[in-house]
Protein backbone atom coordinates (compact mmCIF):
# COMPACT_ATOMS: atom_id res chain seq x y z
CA UNK A 1 0.00 0.00 0.00
CA UNK A 2 1.71 3.71 -0.77
CA UNK A 3 0.69 5.63 1.86
CA UNK A 4 2.10 9.20 2.69
CA UNK A 5 3.83 9.04 6.48
CA UNK A 6 2.79 12.80 7.97
CA UNK A 7 3.62 11.01 11.00
CA UNK A 8 5.55 13.32 13.16
CA UNK A 9 8.42 10.99 15.30
CA UNK A 10 6.26 9.60 17.80
CA UNK A 11 5.91 8.23 21.42
CA UNK A 12 2.57 5.97 22.57
CA UNK A 13 2.49 5.25 26.33
CA UNK A 14 -0.12 2.72 27.16
CA UNK A 15 -1.74 2.16 30.60
CA UNK A 16 -2.67 -0.86 31.02
CA UNK A 17 -0.44 -2.65 28.17
CA UNK A 18 -0.85 -5.89 29.82
CA UNK A 19 -4.91 -6.11 29.39
CA UNK A 20 -7.52 -7.53 26.56
CA UNK A 21 -7.53 -4.18 24.93
CA UNK A 22 -4.15 -3.70 24.23
CA UNK A 23 -3.51 -7.24 23.47
CA UNK A 24 -6.39 -7.84 20.85
CA UNK A 25 -6.42 -4.56 18.78
CA UNK A 26 -4.04 -2.08 20.04
CA UNK A 27 -0.36 -3.47 18.94
CA UNK A 28 -2.36 -5.32 15.97
CA UNK A 29 -3.57 -2.19 15.03
CA UNK A 30 0.13 -0.18 15.60
CA UNK A 31 1.22 -3.58 13.30
CA UNK A 32 -0.57 -3.15 10.66
CA UNK A 33 -0.04 0.82 10.77
CA UNK A 34 3.41 -0.22 10.65
CA UNK A 35 3.34 -3.08 7.62
CA UNK A 36 1.71 -0.23 5.57
CA UNK A 37 4.45 2.71 6.31
CA UNK A 38 2.14 5.01 8.48
CA UNK A 39 4.73 4.62 11.31
CA UNK A 40 7.41 6.96 11.86
CA UNK A 41 10.75 5.84 11.59
CA UNK A 42 11.49 7.70 15.08
CA UNK A 43 8.99 5.72 17.02
CA UNK A 44 8.42 3.76 20.29
CA UNK A 45 5.53 2.29 22.44
CA UNK A 46 6.22 2.69 26.17
CA UNK A 47 3.99 -0.26 27.51
CA UNK A 48 3.29 0.60 31.12
CA UNK A 49 2.10 -2.28 33.57
CA UNK A 50 2.54 -3.49 37.17
CA UNK A 51 3.90 -6.73 36.43
CA UNK A 52 7.53 -7.87 35.93
CA UNK A 53 7.92 -8.63 32.44
CA UNK A 54 11.27 -8.29 30.07
CA UNK A 55 10.81 -6.94 27.08
CA UNK A 56 11.41 -10.16 24.96
CA UNK A 57 8.76 -11.84 27.20
CA UNK A 58 6.15 -9.15 26.67
CA UNK A 59 6.79 -8.73 22.83
CA UNK A 60 6.09 -12.41 22.43
CA UNK A 61 2.76 -12.11 24.55
CA UNK A 62 2.23 -9.29 22.24
CA UNK A 63 3.29 -11.67 19.17
CA UNK A 64 0.72 -14.02 20.32
CA UNK A 65 -2.08 -11.41 19.92
CA UNK A 66 -0.75 -10.26 16.40
CA UNK A 67 -0.83 -13.79 15.35
CA UNK A 68 -4.43 -14.02 16.77
CA UNK A 69 -6.08 -10.67 16.02
CA UNK A 70 -4.71 -8.96 13.33
CA UNK A 71 -7.05 -9.06 10.04
CA UNK A 72 -3.78 -9.74 8.28
CA UNK A 73 -3.54 -13.12 10.33
CA UNK A 74 -0.37 -14.87 11.07
CA UNK A 75 2.57 -12.20 11.06
CA UNK A 76 5.79 -12.48 9.35
CA UNK A 77 8.74 -13.54 11.43
CA UNK A 78 10.95 -10.98 9.35
CA UNK A 79 8.44 -8.30 10.23
CA UNK A 80 7.52 -9.01 13.53
CA UNK A 81 10.91 -9.12 14.96
CA UNK A 82 11.41 -5.29 13.28
CA UNK A 83 8.29 -4.07 14.51
CA UNK A 84 9.16 -5.27 18.11
CA UNK A 85 11.97 -3.48 18.48
CA UNK A 86 9.76 -0.40 19.09
CA UNK A 87 7.97 -1.78 22.08
CA UNK A 88 9.67 -1.15 25.81
CA UNK A 89 7.92 -2.41 28.94
CA UNK A 90 7.96 -0.09 31.60
CA UNK A 91 7.37 -1.74 34.98
CA UNK A 92 5.63 0.94 37.42
CA UNK A 93 2.25 1.20 39.85
CA UNK A 94 -0.30 3.91 38.52
CA UNK A 95 -0.36 5.68 41.90
CA UNK A 96 3.57 6.10 42.16
CA UNK A 97 5.10 9.17 41.09
CA UNK A 98 8.55 7.33 40.28
CA UNK A 99 6.26 5.63 37.34
CA UNK A 100 5.66 9.08 35.94
CA UNK A 101 9.34 10.56 36.83
CA UNK A 102 10.92 7.22 34.71
CA UNK A 103 8.48 7.66 31.52
CA UNK A 104 9.79 11.29 31.52
CA UNK A 105 13.11 10.12 31.37
CA UNK A 106 12.94 7.03 28.97
CA UNK A 107 10.77 9.53 26.70
CA UNK A 108 13.60 12.59 26.71
CA UNK A 109 16.32 9.88 26.06
CA UNK A 110 14.10 9.36 22.89
CA UNK A 111 13.70 12.70 22.23
CA UNK A 112 17.86 13.39 22.64
CA UNK A 113 18.14 10.53 20.70
CA UNK A 114 15.57 11.22 17.32
CA UNK A 115 17.02 15.72 18.23
CA UNK A 116 13.44 16.81 17.97
CA UNK A 117 10.31 16.58 20.66
CA UNK A 118 8.28 14.13 19.57
CA UNK A 119 4.46 13.83 19.85
CA UNK A 120 3.85 11.78 22.98
CA UNK A 121 0.13 9.89 23.55
CA UNK A 122 -0.64 8.77 26.72
CA UNK A 123 -3.31 6.25 25.90
CA UNK A 124 -5.50 5.04 28.88
CA UNK A 125 -6.37 1.67 28.14
CA UNK A 126 -7.43 1.02 31.24
CA UNK A 127 -11.20 0.07 33.64
CA UNK A 128 -12.47 4.23 34.10
CA UNK A 129 -12.14 4.06 37.58
CA UNK A 130 -8.17 5.07 37.22
CA UNK A 131 -8.56 7.73 34.51
CA UNK A 132 -8.47 10.16 36.95
CA UNK A 133 -5.57 8.76 38.65
CA UNK A 134 -3.18 8.65 35.57
CA UNK A 135 -5.09 11.99 33.75
CA UNK A 136 -4.08 13.81 37.05
CA UNK A 137 -0.41 12.10 36.93
CA UNK A 138 0.37 12.52 33.82
CA UNK A 139 -0.93 16.25 33.66
CA UNK A 140 0.87 17.38 37.38
CA UNK A 141 3.88 15.47 36.20
CA UNK A 142 4.92 17.73 33.55
CA UNK A 143 5.24 15.11 31.09
CA UNK A 144 2.33 16.69 28.77
CA UNK A 145 3.12 20.06 29.19
CA UNK A 146 3.96 20.53 25.30
CA UNK A 147 0.20 21.41 24.28
CA UNK A 148 0.83 21.26 20.77
CA UNK A 149 2.75 17.61 20.67
CA UNK A 150 1.32 15.80 24.02
CA UNK A 151 -2.21 14.36 23.58
CA UNK A 152 -4.22 11.97 26.09
CA UNK A 153 -6.52 8.98 25.06
CA UNK A 154 -9.56 7.94 26.58
CA UNK A 155 -11.21 4.81 25.95
CA UNK A 156 -15.19 4.38 26.84
CA UNK A 157 -16.92 4.25 28.69
CA UNK A 158 -17.01 7.93 29.06
CA UNK A 159 -19.00 8.71 32.22
CA UNK A 160 -21.37 6.46 33.67
CA UNK A 161 -23.96 9.31 33.71
CA UNK A 162 -24.42 13.10 33.22
CA UNK A 163 -22.72 14.22 36.15
CA UNK A 164 -19.40 11.79 36.02
CA UNK A 165 -18.96 12.85 32.56
CA UNK A 166 -19.19 16.10 33.29
CA UNK A 167 -16.87 15.86 36.43
CA UNK A 168 -14.17 13.81 34.33
CA UNK A 169 -14.34 16.33 31.65
CA UNK A 170 -13.91 19.13 34.37
CA UNK A 171 -10.87 17.34 35.37
CA UNK A 172 -9.53 16.58 32.35
CA UNK A 173 -9.97 20.08 31.07
CA UNK A 174 -7.97 21.12 34.64
CA UNK A 175 -4.77 19.68 32.99
CA UNK A 176 -5.07 19.56 28.83
CA UNK A 177 -6.92 21.48 26.04
CA UNK A 178 -9.76 19.87 24.36
CA UNK A 179 -7.96 19.54 21.66
CA UNK A 180 -5.35 17.42 23.30
CA UNK A 181 -8.26 15.05 24.27
CA UNK A 182 -9.22 11.59 22.23
CA UNK A 183 -12.50 10.31 23.48
CA UNK A 184 -12.75 7.15 21.68
CA UNK A 185 -15.44 5.39 20.15
CA UNK A 186 -14.21 2.78 17.74
CA UNK A 187 -17.58 2.63 16.02
CA UNK A 188 -16.67 6.29 14.14
CA UNK A 189 -13.30 4.39 12.97
CA UNK A 190 -15.47 1.66 11.04
CA UNK A 191 -15.26 2.17 7.35
CA UNK A 192 -18.71 1.72 6.84
CA UNK A 193 -19.38 4.47 9.68
CA UNK A 194 -16.96 6.72 7.93
CA UNK A 195 -18.79 5.95 4.47
CA UNK A 196 -22.06 7.54 5.80
CA UNK A 197 -20.83 11.16 5.17
CA UNK A 198 -18.93 10.44 1.92
CA UNK A 199 -22.34 8.84 1.12
CA UNK A 200 -24.99 11.45 2.24
CA UNK A 201 -22.72 14.50 1.41
CA UNK A 202 -20.05 13.78 -1.72
CA UNK A 203 -23.44 12.97 -4.02
CA UNK A 204 -25.80 15.25 -4.51
CA UNK A 205 -29.10 12.79 -5.32
CA UNK A 206 -29.93 11.89 -2.01
CA UNK A 207 -29.25 14.86 -0.35
CA UNK A 208 -32.32 16.66 -1.86
CA UNK A 209 -35.03 13.60 0.03
CA UNK A 210 -33.29 13.02 2.92
CA UNK A 211 -35.70 14.48 5.32
CA UNK A 212 -39.17 14.13 6.63
CA UNK A 213 -40.92 14.92 3.38
CA UNK A 214 -39.46 11.99 1.74
CA UNK A 215 -38.11 10.02 4.90
CA UNK A 216 -40.87 7.88 6.93
CA UNK A 217 -38.54 6.48 9.58
CA UNK A 218 -35.05 5.04 10.57
CA UNK A 219 -34.39 2.25 12.06
CA UNK A 220 -30.73 1.14 13.58
CA UNK A 221 -30.09 -2.02 15.06
CA UNK A 222 -26.85 -3.00 16.43
CA UNK A 223 -27.38 -6.99 17.46
CA UNK A 224 -24.95 -8.99 18.95
CA UNK A 225 -25.00 -12.80 19.03
CA UNK A 226 -22.45 -12.28 21.81
CA UNK A 227 -23.34 -12.80 25.65
CA UNK A 228 -21.22 -10.46 28.57
CA UNK A 229 -18.73 -13.24 28.24
CA UNK A 230 -16.14 -12.01 30.92
CA UNK A 231 -17.50 -8.50 31.42
CA UNK A 232 -19.94 -9.05 33.91
CA UNK A 233 -18.48 -7.06 36.68
CA UNK A 234 -18.45 -3.89 33.93
CA UNK A 235 -22.11 -4.82 32.52
CA UNK A 236 -23.90 -4.58 35.36
CA UNK A 237 -22.91 -1.09 36.08
CA UNK A 238 -23.26 -0.40 32.80
CA UNK A 239 -26.33 -2.26 30.58
CA UNK A 240 -26.94 -1.69 27.24
CA UNK A 241 -28.10 1.86 27.07
CA UNK A 242 -25.01 2.60 28.64
CA UNK A 243 -22.76 0.57 26.63
CA UNK A 244 -24.21 0.94 23.39
CA UNK A 245 -26.73 3.80 22.77
CA UNK A 246 -25.18 6.37 24.35
CA UNK A 247 -22.06 6.24 22.54
CA UNK A 248 -22.07 3.98 19.46
CA UNK A 249 -25.49 4.49 18.13
CA UNK A 250 -25.85 8.05 19.08
CA UNK A 251 -23.06 8.49 16.73
CA UNK A 252 -24.74 6.42 13.92
CA UNK A 253 -28.12 8.76 14.81
CA UNK A 254 -25.58 11.89 14.04
CA UNK A 255 -23.95 11.04 11.08
CA UNK A 256 -27.82 9.81 9.66
CA UNK A 257 -29.47 12.88 10.77
CA UNK A 258 -27.02 15.88 10.79
CA UNK A 259 -26.52 18.75 8.64
CA UNK A 260 -24.11 19.11 6.16
CA UNK A 261 -21.35 20.42 7.30
CA UNK A 262 -19.35 23.72 5.35
CA UNK A 263 -15.90 21.94 5.83
CA UNK A 264 -14.28 18.38 7.16
CA UNK A 265 -12.77 20.46 9.67
CA UNK A 266 -13.25 18.50 13.38
CA UNK A 267 -15.16 21.29 14.79
CA UNK A 268 -17.72 21.93 12.22
CA UNK A 269 -17.72 18.19 11.82
CA UNK A 270 -18.73 17.63 15.38
CA UNK A 271 -20.57 20.75 16.10
CA UNK A 272 -23.28 19.71 13.49
CA UNK A 273 -23.45 16.57 15.53
CA UNK A 274 -23.95 18.08 18.77
CA UNK A 275 -26.80 20.11 17.48
CA UNK A 276 -28.32 17.03 16.38
CA UNK A 277 -28.00 15.53 19.60
CA UNK A 278 -29.33 18.78 21.39
CA UNK A 279 -32.32 18.80 18.97
CA UNK A 280 -33.73 14.88 20.33
CA UNK A 281 -36.61 15.37 22.26
CA UNK A 282 -35.77 14.39 25.92
CA UNK A 283 -38.51 11.90 27.43
CA UNK A 284 -40.87 13.64 30.12
CA UNK A 285 -40.51 10.97 33.16
CA UNK A 286 -43.99 9.63 32.36
CA UNK A 287 -42.98 9.16 28.38
CA UNK A 288 -40.31 6.66 28.74
CA UNK A 289 -42.34 3.66 28.75
CA UNK A 290 -44.04 4.94 25.56
CA UNK A 291 -41.04 5.37 23.99
CA UNK A 292 -38.37 3.24 25.64
CA UNK A 293 -38.35 -0.73 26.03
CA UNK A 294 -35.77 -2.81 27.56
CA UNK A 295 -34.79 -6.84 28.23
CA UNK A 296 -32.71 -8.93 29.76
CA UNK A 297 -31.94 -12.75 28.05
CA UNK A 298 -32.58 -16.09 29.54
CA UNK A 299 -31.01 -18.92 28.63
CA UNK A 300 -31.48 -20.25 25.19
CA UNK A 301 -29.83 -21.61 21.98
CA UNK A 302 -27.35 -19.73 19.84
CA UNK A 303 -26.30 -21.28 16.77
CA UNK A 304 -26.95 -24.67 17.84
CA UNK A 305 -25.47 -23.89 21.20
CA UNK A 306 -27.33 -24.21 24.37
CA UNK A 307 -25.75 -20.89 26.31
CA UNK A 308 -27.20 -19.24 29.68
CA UNK A 309 -29.09 -16.70 31.01
CA UNK A 310 -27.40 -13.13 31.84
CA UNK A 311 -28.15 -13.91 35.50
CA UNK A 312 -26.11 -17.14 35.25
CA UNK A 313 -23.20 -15.49 33.57
CA UNK A 314 -20.09 -15.05 36.01
CA UNK A 315 -19.74 -11.91 37.99
CA UNK A 316 -23.36 -11.24 37.73
CA UNK A 317 -26.03 -11.12 40.32
CA UNK A 318 -28.04 -13.39 40.54
CA UNK A 319 -31.30 -11.01 40.45
CA UNK A 320 -30.09 -8.93 38.58
CA UNK A 321 -32.23 -6.48 36.68
CA UNK A 322 -29.39 -4.93 34.29
CA UNK A 323 -31.25 -4.91 30.52
CA UNK A 324 -29.05 -6.54 27.72
CA UNK A 325 -31.28 -5.06 25.31
CA UNK A 326 -33.02 -1.87 24.66
CA UNK A 327 -35.16 -0.02 21.89
CA UNK A 328 -36.06 3.70 21.67
CA UNK A 329 -37.91 5.59 19.97
CA UNK A 330 -36.07 9.40 19.35
CA UNK A 331 -37.38 11.91 17.66
CA UNK A 332 -35.87 14.42 16.56
CA UNK A 333 -36.85 18.10 17.18
CA UNK A 334 -35.84 20.25 14.39
CA UNK A 335 -37.01 21.32 10.57
CA UNK A 336 -35.34 18.42 8.69
CA UNK A 337 -37.01 15.88 10.92
CA UNK A 338 -39.97 16.91 12.65
CA UNK A 339 -41.79 14.04 13.31
CA UNK A 340 -39.36 10.96 11.73
CA UNK A 341 -39.56 8.74 14.50
CA UNK A 342 -35.86 7.11 14.55
CA UNK A 343 -35.95 3.53 16.23
CA UNK A 344 -32.89 2.02 17.62
CA UNK A 345 -32.44 -1.38 19.40
CA UNK A 346 -29.30 -3.32 20.46
CA UNK A 347 -28.84 -6.51 22.07
CA UNK A 348 -26.74 -9.00 23.44
CA UNK A 349 -27.36 -12.89 22.94
CA UNK A 350 -29.56 -12.02 19.60
CA UNK A 351 -30.32 -13.75 16.93
CA UNK A 352 -28.02 -12.46 14.57
CA UNK A 353 -24.62 -10.35 14.82
CA UNK A 354 -25.64 -7.42 12.80
CA UNK A 355 -25.55 -4.03 12.68
CA UNK A 356 -27.32 -2.25 10.17
CA UNK A 357 -29.08 1.58 9.45
CA UNK A 358 -32.08 1.43 6.85
CA UNK A 359 -34.23 4.50 5.90
CA UNK A 360 -37.88 3.94 4.85
CA UNK A 361 -39.18 6.18 2.69
CA UNK A 362 -42.84 7.30 2.17
CA UNK A 363 -44.79 5.65 0.13
CA UNK A 364 -45.53 6.85 -3.53
CA UNK A 365 -48.45 10.01 -3.22
CA UNK A 366 -51.05 8.28 -5.24
CA UNK A 367 -50.67 4.44 -6.86
CA UNK A 368 -51.65 4.13 -10.34
CA UNK A 369 -51.04 0.85 -10.52
CA UNK A 370 -54.02 -1.98 -10.15
CA UNK A 371 -54.44 -4.03 -7.25
CA UNK A 372 -53.27 -6.87 -9.06
CA UNK A 373 -49.97 -5.09 -10.17
CA UNK A 374 -49.21 -4.26 -6.46
CA UNK A 375 -49.43 -7.78 -4.13
CA UNK A 376 -45.65 -7.26 -3.46
CA UNK A 377 -44.85 -3.19 -3.79
CA UNK A 378 -43.05 -1.80 -0.93
CA UNK A 379 -41.68 1.89 -0.07
CA UNK A 380 -38.29 2.54 -1.36
CA UNK A 381 -35.87 1.44 1.35
CA UNK A 382 -31.92 2.13 1.38
CA UNK A 383 -29.91 0.71 4.01
CA UNK A 384 -26.48 0.98 5.19
CA UNK A 385 -24.70 -2.37 5.98
CA UNK A 386 -22.16 -1.37 8.51
CA UNK A 387 -21.15 -5.17 9.92
CA UNK A 388 -20.55 -8.01 9.09
CA UNK A 389 -21.83 -7.40 5.54
CA UNK A 390 -20.44 -3.83 4.32
CA UNK A 391 -22.37 -2.28 1.80
CA UNK A 392 -25.14 -0.08 0.87
CA UNK A 393 -28.46 -1.18 -0.85
CA UNK A 394 -31.37 0.56 -2.51
CA UNK A 395 -34.52 -1.34 -3.10
CA UNK A 396 -36.90 0.16 -5.74
CA UNK A 397 -39.91 -1.05 -7.35
CA UNK A 398 -39.94 -3.14 -11.09
CA UNK A 399 -41.45 -4.76 -13.05
CA UNK A 400 -41.55 -8.04 -13.24
CA UNK A 401 -40.54 -9.65 -16.40
CA UNK A 402 -43.15 -11.03 -17.88
CA UNK A 403 -46.63 -10.34 -19.86
CA UNK A 404 -48.64 -8.65 -17.03
CA UNK A 405 -47.64 -5.74 -15.16
CA UNK A 406 -46.65 -7.05 -11.87
CA UNK A 407 -44.43 -5.03 -9.32
CA UNK A 408 -41.61 -6.49 -7.68
CA UNK A 409 -38.77 -5.05 -5.33
CA UNK A 410 -35.23 -4.93 -6.43
CA UNK A 411 -31.94 -3.85 -5.19
CA UNK A 412 -29.63 -1.72 -6.32
CA UNK A 413 -26.33 -3.06 -4.46
CA UNK A 414 -22.88 -1.77 -3.32
CA UNK A 415 -20.75 -4.14 -1.81
CA UNK A 416 -17.21 -3.41 -0.56
CA UNK A 417 -16.04 -7.21 -1.01
CA UNK A 418 -16.70 -7.00 -4.37
CA UNK A 419 -15.89 -3.10 -5.46
CA UNK A 420 -12.71 -2.76 -3.46
CA UNK A 421 -10.12 -5.50 -3.06
CA UNK A 422 -7.47 -4.02 -0.73
CA UNK A 423 -7.96 -4.94 2.98
CA UNK A 424 -10.32 -2.64 4.51
CA UNK A 425 -8.13 -1.28 7.79
CA UNK A 426 -10.07 -2.07 11.72
CA UNK A 427 -11.28 1.09 13.72
CA UNK A 428 -8.57 1.26 15.60
CA UNK A 429 -5.86 1.58 13.21
CA UNK A 430 -8.02 4.57 11.74
CA UNK A 431 -7.94 6.14 15.03
CA UNK A 432 -4.32 5.72 15.99
CA UNK A 433 -3.38 7.28 12.85
CA UNK A 434 -5.48 10.36 13.57
CA UNK A 435 -4.25 10.47 16.69
CA UNK A 436 -0.78 10.19 15.80
CA UNK A 437 -2.35 12.96 13.03
CA UNK A 438 -3.36 14.98 15.42
CA UNK A 439 -7.07 14.78 13.52
CA UNK A 440 -9.92 14.67 16.08
CA UNK A 441 -13.12 14.59 14.19
CA UNK A 442 -13.73 11.22 14.48
CA UNK A 443 -13.54 11.87 18.32
CA UNK A 444 -15.96 13.19 20.75
CA UNK A 445 -16.11 16.46 22.46
CA UNK A 446 -16.64 17.42 25.74
CA UNK A 447 -20.19 19.16 24.75
CA UNK A 448 -20.74 15.87 22.57
CA UNK A 449 -20.47 13.38 25.24
CA UNK A 450 -22.65 15.35 27.46
CA UNK A 451 -25.33 16.32 25.34
CA UNK A 452 -25.23 12.21 24.69
CA UNK A 453 -25.89 11.57 28.23
CA UNK A 454 -28.60 14.53 28.95
CA UNK A 455 -30.83 12.60 26.34
CA UNK A 456 -30.55 9.02 27.75
CA UNK A 457 -30.58 10.33 31.09
CA UNK A 458 -34.50 10.44 31.68
CA UNK A 459 -34.60 6.69 30.29
CA UNK A 460 -31.98 5.69 32.87
CA UNK A 461 -33.23 7.60 36.07
CA UNK A 462 -36.83 5.90 35.34
CA UNK A 463 -35.62 2.51 34.61
CA UNK A 464 -33.43 2.88 37.28
CA UNK A 465 -35.96 3.90 39.76
CA UNK A 466 -38.47 0.95 38.12
CA UNK A 467 -36.46 -2.05 38.25
CA UNK A 468 -38.25 -4.34 35.92
CA UNK A 469 -39.98 -7.30 37.31
CA UNK A 470 -40.05 -9.67 33.78
CA UNK A 471 -36.73 -10.36 33.36
CA UNK A 472 -35.10 -12.40 31.61
CA UNK A 473 -37.64 -11.56 28.96
CA UNK A 474 -36.51 -12.88 25.95
CA UNK A 475 -34.26 -16.30 25.72
CA UNK A 476 -30.97 -15.80 24.02
CA UNK A 477 -31.02 -16.42 20.51
CA UNK A 478 -33.73 -14.18 20.00
CA UNK A 479 -34.40 -11.11 18.60
CA UNK A 480 -35.25 -9.63 21.56
CA UNK A 481 -38.54 -8.81 24.00
CA UNK A 482 -42.11 -9.08 22.44
CA UNK A 483 -42.21 -5.22 23.53
CA UNK A 484 -40.03 -4.16 20.95
CA UNK A 485 -42.17 -5.50 18.18
CA UNK A 486 -44.28 -3.62 20.14
CA UNK A 487 -42.95 0.05 20.68
CA UNK A 488 -42.58 0.20 16.37
CA UNK A 489 -45.84 -2.12 15.42
CA UNK A 490 -47.87 0.77 17.29
CA UNK A 491 -46.87 3.19 14.34
CA UNK A 492 -47.88 0.50 11.96
CA UNK A 493 -44.19 -0.23 10.99
CA UNK A 494 -41.87 -3.17 11.73
CA UNK A 495 -38.30 -3.88 12.03
CA UNK A 496 -37.21 -4.56 8.92
CA UNK A 497 -34.39 -7.22 8.80
CA UNK A 498 -33.45 -7.50 5.08
CA UNK A 499 -30.61 -10.25 4.39
CA UNK A 500 -27.05 -8.91 3.79
CA UNK A 501 -27.52 -10.53 0.00
CA UNK A 502 -30.46 -9.82 -2.11
CA UNK A 503 -32.80 -12.61 -1.85
C1 LIG B 1 -18.14 -2.11 22.91
C2 LIG B 1 -19.10 -2.64 23.94
O1 LIG B 1 -18.02 -0.72 23.01
O2 LIG B 1 -18.62 -2.45 21.62
C3 LIG B 1 -19.30 -4.12 23.78
O3 LIG B 1 -18.62 -2.34 25.23
C4 LIG B 1 -19.69 -4.48 22.38
O4 LIG B 1 -20.26 -4.62 24.71
C5 LIG B 1 -18.74 -3.83 21.39
O5 LIG B 1 -19.65 -5.88 22.24
C6 LIG B 1 -19.23 -4.02 19.97
O6 LIG B 1 -18.24 -3.58 19.10
P1 LIG B 1 -18.11 -4.22 17.64
O7 LIG B 1 -17.02 -3.45 16.99
O8 LIG B 1 -17.81 -5.67 17.85
O9 LIG B 1 -19.46 -4.02 17.00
Amino acid sequence: MDSVNKVAPTVIVIFGATGDLTWRKLIPAIYNLYLDKWIPENFTVIAVGRSNQNDNVFRQHLHEGVDKFSRRGKSKKKDWDAFSQCIVYHKGELADATTYSGLEKKISQLEKKWKTPANRIFYLAVPPVFFEQISTKVGTSGLAQNKKTSRIVIEKPFGHDLESAKSLNRLLHKMFDENQIYRIDHYLGKETVQNIMAFRFANALFEPIWNRNYIDHVQITVSEQLGVENRGNYYETAGALRDMIQNHIMQLLCLIAMEPPVSFNADEVRNRKVDVTNAIRKFKYDDVHKNAVRGQYGEGWVEGKKVKGYRQEPDVNKNSTKETFAAVKFQIDNWRWQGVPFYVRTGKRMNESISVITIQFRPVPHQSFPREATGNWQPNRLVLNIQPAMGIRLRFQAKRPGLEMLLHPVDMLFNYSESYTSGTPEAYETLLLDIMEGDSTLFMRADQVEAAWEVLMPIINSWETNPSVNFPNYAAGMQGPEDAEALIAKDGHNWIVMPPEPE
